[in-house]
């Protein structure tokens, strides 16, 4: 355990939050959503998205909580708060925007009004209420992606 490192653990634990979290994006985004928009009966396509959404909602609150403790004490670690000041380092913007966007909106719109908004907007219309929230779905998981790209290839010497 002499070379135990609290640095690397970080770094497991991060990308383990991420692989949990965007994967289950990514399912949500191209398997679940794509197929409730095919099912016939509108009502029965919002009870089983709010039944399985529901489950992916915990999981990713832990994930999203996960990811960020260990981002920032890595950032710490790093000394490299001042990587926000500098262009070149726009991944770490791109991640920090991401985990920003789904703290807000999995910690306090979710709770406070979109779940209740939503529901409202799929009982008005369904088959647009399910486009947009598939709009949604696509523009956060491209934004994951690239942010992935960009910090793997920024942490492995990959500069653009
Ligand atoms: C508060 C939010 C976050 C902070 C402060 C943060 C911070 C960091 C830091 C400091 C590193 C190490 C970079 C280096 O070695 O130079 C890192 C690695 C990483 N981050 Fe984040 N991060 C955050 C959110 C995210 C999100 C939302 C994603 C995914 C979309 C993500 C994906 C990754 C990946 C995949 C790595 C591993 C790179 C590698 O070692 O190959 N992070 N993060």
């Amino acid at each position: 355990m002499e070379n135990f490192s609290y640095f690397a653990l970080a770094r497991t634990l991060h990308v383990m939050g991420v692989v949990i979290w965007i994967g289950g994006v990514a399912f949500v985004t191209m398997v679940l959503i794509p197929t409730l928009r095919k099912m016939e009966n509108s009502h029965d396509r919002l009870v089983m998205f709010e039944r399985l959404e529901g489950k992916f909602g915990f999981q990713a609150k832990i994930t999203t909580l996960i990811t960020g403790i260990s981002g920032i004490y890595m950032l710490n670690i790093l000394h490299a708060w001042d990587r926000y000041l500098y262009f070149q380092f726009w991944w770490m913007h791109l991640m920090t925007f991401i985990w920003l966007i789904f703290t807000i909106v999995l910690f306090v719109l979710e709770p406070l009004f979109l779940h209740r908004w939503f529901r409202e907007q799929a009982e008005k219309n369904s088959e647009i209420a399910f486009a947009w929230l598939h709009r949604m779905h696509i523009v956060l998981l491209t934004l994951s992606m690239l942010a992935i790209f960009g910090v793997v290839a920024g942490a492995h010497g990959l500069t653009l």
